[in-house]
């Protein structure tokens, strides 16, 4: 099997990052070669930039510098990280990549997308994975979950809103848009996952989305599969 690239958008909220996590459950007993990793973020550097891109501490944080921090952490991260486990042959699962960008920093904050197109060249060769699953639900709804009393109490520090997170449902709705029109533009590689149901009905949309890559979701497709199922070598 090719080494994959694959990565997870959508809003805060909006379940990607559990999905995720399932997803590489089924390919750990399926004896699929992978690593998880995630943006901003994903090696040290990446991390103490994304500690920093986070921070509500700083408020007024222009989106152009936005863009460039996040793109700085990205190229670290390809080059450490995500480069290095496709070379050796391992399935890269990625919680967010560039389409984060085009929906956040340009439809959320108004960054020119041409402007990101020329950072992005720069940064990352204009690269791209090669399937991305949106997980999409109104963005009042992923307001909602992302900004549980619970979090709220929480300080940053320990898992709670970030500076990001933290905004208003009228920039969770331009980031939805946003990265429903990416996905619009880039329709072979993007497969939209409606996940404002429960997680059993998201799991299974999940499954078909990556049942042309794996067996062991098209085995998800007609039966759950056992444990020897889930075993058996995939594709
Ligand atoms: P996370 O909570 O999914 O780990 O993402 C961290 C936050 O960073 C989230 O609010 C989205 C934001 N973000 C951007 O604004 N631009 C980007 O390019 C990326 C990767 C994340």
């Amino acid at each position: 099997m090719d080494p994959l690239f694959i990565t997870f958008e959508g809003l805060d909220g909006s379940g990607k990052s559990s999905h995720l996590r399932t997803v590489s459950e089924a390919l750990a007993l399926a004896g699929v070669d992978h690593i998880v990793t995630k943006e901003p973020g994903g090696t040290p550097l990446a991390d103490a930039i994304r500690s920093v891109f986070l921070d509500p501490r700083w408020d007024n944080v222009e989106g152009t510098v936005e863009l460039l921090l996040v793109f700085a952490s990205r190229r670290q991260h390809l080059i450490e990280c995500v480069e290095p486990a496709l070379e050796r042959g391992q399935v890269v699962l990625c919680d967010r990549f560039t389409d984060s960008t085009y929906a956040y920093q340009g439809h959320g904050r108004g960054v020119d997308l041409d402007q990101i197109a020329a950072v992005d060249a720069l940064a990352t060769g204009s690269r791209r994975p090669h399937r991305t699953l949106l997980f999409d639900l109104p963005a009042d709804v992923a307001w909602g979950r992302g900004q549980s009393k619970e979090r709220r109490r929480l300080r940053y520090e320990e898992g709670g809103v970030d500076r990001i997170d933290g905004e208003g449902v009228g920039f969770y709705e331009r980031v939805r848009k946003g990265f429903l029109s990416v996905a619009e533009a880039d329709a072979d590689r993007f497969r939209v996952v409606d996940s404002s149901g429960s997680i059993g009905e998201t799991q299974l949309q999940v499954a078909e989305c990556l049942a042309d890559l794996f067996d062991v979701f098209a085995l998800g497709q007609s039966q759950r599969p056992s444990q020897g199922q889930l075993g058996r070598e995939s594709a």
